[in-house]
């Protein structure tokens, strides 16, 4: 009930004005976020290389209903791999891409622009020896960036994609993607979806999870577990042990628990958000666990 709310609310403009304008939000939303400027992505993506940690980096947006928009998206990520790559951070990093923030969802020709703008960016990642993952956003956009990640595969084979568990489509999905050099990121699913789509019930999801991260760990791609989950974590030790994998987790999240695997030699990247359009990712993470809606009220009670 309180997860539905939170996912609505993440995409009411009302909302959206109430806790953006808020002074009390930012503390918080600094937990989550990386900053609003390329320089504090690149800081982050130091301290987290010193620490063992690999990155996925995300310039915040998604919804882009404005071609200039799309266009600003690119330019910040163009603009992000040259300073990674001026720093001597670029190789091994990865970006994430919503494509609703680089034209998916712009009417009419919304699908190929967001290509043409995605393979921009590939190019940029490729030229500083960086990848890409596309990111999974609502069911309504899951053929098209399948469609998406397929043409742009053909130019650069490392791009990868994300698969949600939640979605009773996946399975399916992941035997046609747990092929040779295909990058797939499994995580739980964070949207508010259907039930003639989506499992609601957690244990069900849970359940595909494992299945899922089965047929990924058995085929021949690379498997990238994005979970917080102590019970899905020691699973994919048990199904990834003597092939490479990579676990994935959020900034601000269980940051012990990243520095304690990467220490034991595991890849273990983490993704973080930067820029300044944070309310739709910061909702999601409010959504997911009441504990982190808990402590957005407590810092605002005691402000
Ligand atoms: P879940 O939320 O079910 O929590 C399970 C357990 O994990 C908890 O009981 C607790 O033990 C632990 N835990 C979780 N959060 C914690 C916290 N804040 N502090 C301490 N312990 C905590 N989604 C999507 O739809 N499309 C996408 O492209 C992506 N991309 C993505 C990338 C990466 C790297 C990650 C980690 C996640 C995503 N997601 C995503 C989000 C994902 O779908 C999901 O919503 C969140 O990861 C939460 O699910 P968990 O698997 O962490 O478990």
């Amino acid at each position: 009930m309180l997860r539905t709310s939170l996912l609505a609310a993440a995409r009411s403009p009302l909302a959206r004005k109430v806790v953006e304008r808020s002074p009390l939000t930012k503390p918080v939303v600094n937990r989550f976020v990386a900053g609003a400027e390329t320089p504090d992505a690149v800081e982050v993506t130091r301290a987290l290389r010193d620490s063992g940690r690999a990155v996925t980096i995300d310039y915040l947006g998604e919804d882009t209903t404005e071609v200039s928009d799309a266009t600003h998206t690119v330019k910040a990520y163009v603009e992000l791999l040259s300073a990674l790559s001026e720093q001597g951070l670029a190789a091994g990093a990865d970006v994430s891409v919503k494509l609703s923030a680089v034209g998916q969802a712009l009417p009419g020709d919304g699908h190929r622009i967001a290509l043409d703008n995605a393979r921009l960016i590939a190019d940029a990642a490729a030229g500083v020896g960086a990848t890409l993952t596309l990111d999974m956003e609502d069911h309504t956009t899951t053929d098209s960036t399948l469609d998406i990640l397929a043409d742009l595969r053909a130019d650069f084979p490392w791009v990868g994609a994300v698969l949600q568990a939640y979605l009773r489509r996946t399975e399916g999905d992941a035997r046609d993607l747990a092929t040779v050099g295909s990058r797939v990121r499994l995580c739980k699913g964070a949207y508010k979806e259907p039930a003639s789509v989506a499992y609601q019930d957690k244990a069900e999801v849970d359940g595909n999870y494992v299945r899922v991260m089965r047929i990924l760990m058995q085929g021949d791609g690379y498997p990238m577990i994005a979970s917080h989950d102590p019970r899905i974590i020691s699973i994919a030790g048990d199904l990834g042990a003597g092939r490479e994998f990579e676990y994935q987790m959020l900034y601000g999240i269980r940051p012990r628990e990243q520095e304690t695997i990467a220490r034991r030699g595991d890849t273990m990247r983490v993704y973080v958000p930067y820029g300044v359009q944070w309310y739709g990712y910061f909702m999601r993470r409010l959504a997911e666990r009441p504990a982190n809606l808990a402590f957005f009220l407590r810092a605002m009670a005691t402000r």
